[in-house]
């Protein structure tokens, strides 16, 4: 299980001053420190946190891997060419929207053309190409189709789900779309709303090879700085994935 941290919000924080502090790049540095396997940033149309000069500075000094998420659009899409990050994930965007609200229309057929295209040529430039869908199987079903390396699953309705009955659907939907995922020889991915409170059930899900995590551990780095805040989710991981590879010694409570 790999864990990427997404350090979007340290971008957020410098937006909201135009100023040069703090800076993701330097971020990077103790996120990769304290043992995460790579760095996500969203570089959004909008340019609302992440900046292109971002992107570059990480490609030359991550010593992991930067898995680059962006929409189907001209100016991303030959940056990614051009760049070749490890891994490049197909997100939605929506100008109006706080973050990423929900996976890949995939059903959609303009949807599904545009996402074709965007997959065919990051391949043909040699890119990793991972999908965010809903955990739902016909987005799945199209995602193979397209020929994507991975898909990345949406925990959000996970994430939002308040009662218990709720959360426990939705983790089950996670989990079945995770072994359709792997059905499908796709790499399985999964992220978005998880936290320290609610990942331990999403990590020990069997398929699910990669987590990424931004607000939550951007939020209690605040308290104890980075290396801290990504060792303890490194941490919580590692205890999932003892209850993957040795049943019987340690479960997960199921629904938190
Ligand atoms: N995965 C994707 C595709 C995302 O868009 C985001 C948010 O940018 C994340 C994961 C991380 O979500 P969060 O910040 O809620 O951990």
């Amino acid at each position: 299980m790999r864990l990427y941290i997404n350090v979007d919000h340290v971008a957020t924080i410098r937006q909201a001053r135009r100023t040069n502090e703090p800076d993701p790049v330097r971020t990077a540095v103790l996120v990769e420190l304290a043992g995460a396997h790579g760095i996500t940033v969203h570089l959004r149309e909008d340019r609302r946190h992440i900046q292109e000069r971002d992107v570059r500075l990480l490609m030359e000094t991550c010593r992991t891997g930067v898995n680059l998420e962006v929409a189907i659009e001209e100016e991303v899409l030959s940056l990614a060419e051009e760049l070749q990050p490890m891994q490049v994930t197909l997100v939605p965007e929506r100008r109006e929207e706080v973050t990423t609200e929900g996976g890949l229309a995939l059903t959609e057929p303009e949807v599904q053309d545009r996402v074709g295209q965007g997959v065919d040529r990051l391949r043909t430039a040699g890119l990793r190409v991972s999908l965010f869908v809903d955990p739902s199987p016909p987005a799945l079903e199209v995602a193979s189709s397209l020929e994507a390396h991975a898909i990345e699953l949406h925990t959000g309705e996970y994430a939002n789900a308040r009662s218990h009955e709720s959360k426990g659907r939705e983790l089950a939907r996670l989990a079945e779309a995770a072994r359709l995922g792997r059905e499908l020889n796709l790499a399985v991915h999964a992220g978005h709303g998880l936290t320290y409170e609610n990942v331990l059930p999403v990590a020990a899900i069997p398929q699910i090879e990669e987590l990424n995590i931004g607000h939550s551990v951007v939020s209690r780095a605040i308290f104890t700085g980075m290396e801290e805040a990504v060792s303890e989710m490194l941490e919580l991981i590692r205890d999932a994935r003892r209850a993957v590879t040795e049943p019987g010694r340690w479960i997960p409570p199921v629904g938190f």
